[in-house]
């Protein structure tokens, strides 16, 4: 059942058990010269989750998770203190927004089978992800990498083109 995107990583957790685990968004694509899952590990290297953060255009702050932030931003991390699920330019927290690449602790499936439905009607992974920042259990990790989304027709293009471009073959 297609119940969100909280619900579809909830439905990871027999296989998972208690263990940190990476959750790949395969929507994002992350160029491959640019890693950013060793810089999501350094981040939550104190047992904590973390969340790969980008700066987002006013246009994108409707398209994606945004952060409430609770630091300063240090050697590219921060502590995160809430998240919102496409909040749009005039209620965004912050302009940091959450690419589809995150370290979680497994408390986040706890907290994820308490999530209600919310934006969209749909158990939301950012929700989740609110209540881990409110008990000071999220970090973020800034990363500075080429956004190709391939999640809607737009963008999808844009990734194709960008690609091709790079491909000599
Ligand atoms: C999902 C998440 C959103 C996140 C995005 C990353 O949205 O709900 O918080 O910012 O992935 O791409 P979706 O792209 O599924 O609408």
């Amino acid at each position: 059942q297609a119940n969100g995107l909280g619900h579809a990583v909830l439905m990871a957790q027999e296989a998972v058990g208690d263990r940190p685990f990476f959750c790949l968004l395969a929507d994002d694509l992350i160029w491959p010269d640019h890693p950013v899952l060793p810089g999501l590990a350094e981040a939550g290297s104190s047992g904590v989750s973390v969340l790969c953060l980008r700066e987002l255009t006013d246009d994108l702050l409707a398209t994606k998770g945004v952060v409430v932030p609770g630091s300063e931003v240090v050697d590219g991390a921060l502590d995160v203190a809430g998240a919102v699920e496409k909040p749009g330019a005039d209620a965004a927290p912050s302009r940091l927004g959450i690419q589809g690449r995150y370290l979680f602790t497994a408390e986040v499936f706890d907290l994820l089978s308490k999530t209600e439905p919310g934006y969209g009607g749909e158990i939301q992974l950012t929700d989740a992800i609110a209540e881990l920042g409110r008990i000071g259990r999220c970090r973020g990790h800034v990363a500075d990498t080429t956004l190709l989304d391939v999640g809607n027709p737009n963008a999808y293009l844009h990734a194709t083109a960008v690609l091709a471009a790079a491909d000599p073959d």
